[in-house]
């Protein structure tokens, strides 16, 4: 899989995210051969900077953060195709700029006229930007190219918001060249979970009500929210991490085999989940957020999240959100989804934890089965990632005595090739016209949905409850498990 001749506009290219993940995956996917010879890269932004300068940028970028060796000769032949045109978002001036700009690369570079808009910007840009790329016909291909647009989350911040933005981009695009960023989806990790349901036999048939007791998703992080104040203030974990990430996880595990791996198909099979899924009567009892306190962290003294540099002292966004879910569906009919995620937790990990059911009789003594609890299949989608199976097993010894065992399955142990980035799969598959690994718009729409009457809830309960940084989050998470018997993982 190599891209075709082929270029990219990058919008944004002072953040974080371009600096951290955008740049380096384009290196990346060029020292690893995968992009055509004359990719062009341009950058966009309001800066006075001449080619070299964002060439600067990007070098910086690349030295700092790419996953492969730094090779003189790739960079050289890439930076060839870097150009910076300098403007505001509305400057007419600067769009014209640009399509001429993109003219001189398809032909020095031999880019064939195919270029992807890449906005790493905030949404309330969007609609600036694809006006302008519409009016200065930088929208419509020729015959023969295409043009497609990037976007970053966040998408909308509840559901007439997303709706807005939607209605922008498929005003100028058409649905096949838009394509939205949920980098989880560009995990192996993740994508293993397709593999690892519908590529066996043996796990398939637990997949319901009569095996699985529940399922807990956790996307646990130990960093507070760093230099993003501005943009996670008013934000929070429930916007930023569950309305995109932990619900397309939850998809995964819970949708019906799709009859094939296009696009359509999955976005047929994950809409149906989301459709299907309601929401706990007594929202006060079946969710719970936080926002971290001071703590100790890796032995450190971290500040509360009140102190953080440019966060409003009065502010009530959470930065730890855990909610259950339900699926209304035959398969998944009293099966709750326990779906938590927060910052400054007790150490970063991501995973999909599948507990079953206990064996409807043991034929052992109950003091020999103390130690035993539900078996689990655990998804590891990082660090560390793999697969772990609780069962119980027998103590070595003269007594029969059951205890809780794991059987292990690491990547670093069975297979010698390396994951991609995500960023890097998901940039080829942009580049390549692959949609099946980006969510559609009324997968997002649908999400939205579901969290709107949450957050409506919460906003009218004013302060999230405080957790020490270094912990597990607020003791009301804990509490909203206990009312159903049931515990969180400590991973
Ligand atoms: C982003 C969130 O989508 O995911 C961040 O905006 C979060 O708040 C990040 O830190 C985590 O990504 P990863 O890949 O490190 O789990």
């Amino acid at each position: 899989r190599i891209a075709g001749p082929c270029g990219m506009v990058l919008f944004g290219v002072t953040g974080d995210l371009s600096r951290k993940k955008v740049m380096p995956a384009i290196y990346d996917l060029a020292n690893r051969g995968l992009l055509p010879p004359g990719f062009s890269l341009v950058g966009f932004a309001r800066r006075d900077w001449a080619n070299q300068d964002f060439a600067q940028i990007v070098h910086d970028s690349v030295k700092a953060h790419a996953r492969t060796e730094f090779r003189e000769e790739v960079w050289k032949q890439l930076a060839e195709g870097f150009r910076f045109v300098s403007g505001d978002f509305d400057d007419d001036r600067a769009f014209e700029t640009l399509r001429r700009t993109i003219e001189e690369l398809d032909e020095v570079r031999g880019t064939g006229g195919n270029h992807a808009f890449y906005l790493a910007i905030p949404p309330a840009f969007f609609g600036n930007v694809v006006g302008q790329l519409q009016e200065h016909g930088l929208a419509d291909p020729e015959e023969g190219s295409w043009r497609r647009v990037v976007v970053e989350k966040p998408f909308g911040h509840d559901l007439e918001s997303a709706r807005e933005l939607n209605g922008i981009l498929d005003g100028v695009f058409p649905p096949g060249s838009i394509f939205r960023i949920d980098h989880y989806l560009g995990k192996e990790t993740v994508q293993n979970i397709l593999a690892m349901r519908f590529a066996n036999a043996m796990f398939e048939p637990l997949w319901n009500n009569n095996y699985v007791d529940h399922v807990q998703i956790t996307m646990a992080e130990d960093i507070g929210i760093g230099g993003r104040a501005g943009y996670y203030d008013g934000i929070g974990a429930a916007r930023d991490v569950i309305q995109n990430h932990l619900l397309q996880l939850m998809c995964l595990v819970a949708m019906e085999e799709p009859t094939s791996f296009d696009a359509e198909s999955l976005r047929i099979e994950k809409q149906k989940v989301l459709k299907s899924i309601a929401l706990p009567r007594r929202l006060d009892l079946a969710t719970a957020r936080g926002q971290y306190a001071e703590g100790w962290q890796g032995g450190e003294k971290v500040v509360g999240f009140l102190e953080e540099e440019g966060i409003r002292k009065t502010s009530t966004t959470e930065t730890f959100a855990a909610v259950r879910l339900d699926v209304d569906t035959r398969r998944w009919a009293g099966v709750p989804f326990y779906l938590r995620t927060g910052k400054r937790l007790g150490r970063r990990v991501t995973e999909v934890a599948v507990v079953f059911k206990q064996a409807p009789h043991l034929p052992f003594s109950e003091s020999s089965t103390e130690e035993l609890t539900h078996n689990a299949l655990v998804i590891r989608v990082q660090p560390d990632e793999g697969m772990t199976i609780r069962f119980g097993s027998k103590v070595p010894g003269t007594a029969m005595e059951i205890r809780d065992v794991n059987m292990d399955f690491a990547y670093g142990g069975s297979f010698t090739e390396e994951s991609p980035e995500a960023y890097e799969r998901l940039i080829l598959d942009v580049l390549l016209g692959d949609p099946p690994l980006f969510p559609r718009h009324e997968e997002v729409e649908l999400s939205w949905k579901i969290l709107d009457p949450i957050l409506e809830a919460w906003a009218k309960k004013g302060k999230p409850d405080a957790y020490e940084s270094g912990t597990w989050g607020p003791a009301s998470a804990d509490k909203m498990l206990a009312r159903d018997g049931r515990v969180w993982r400590r991973p």
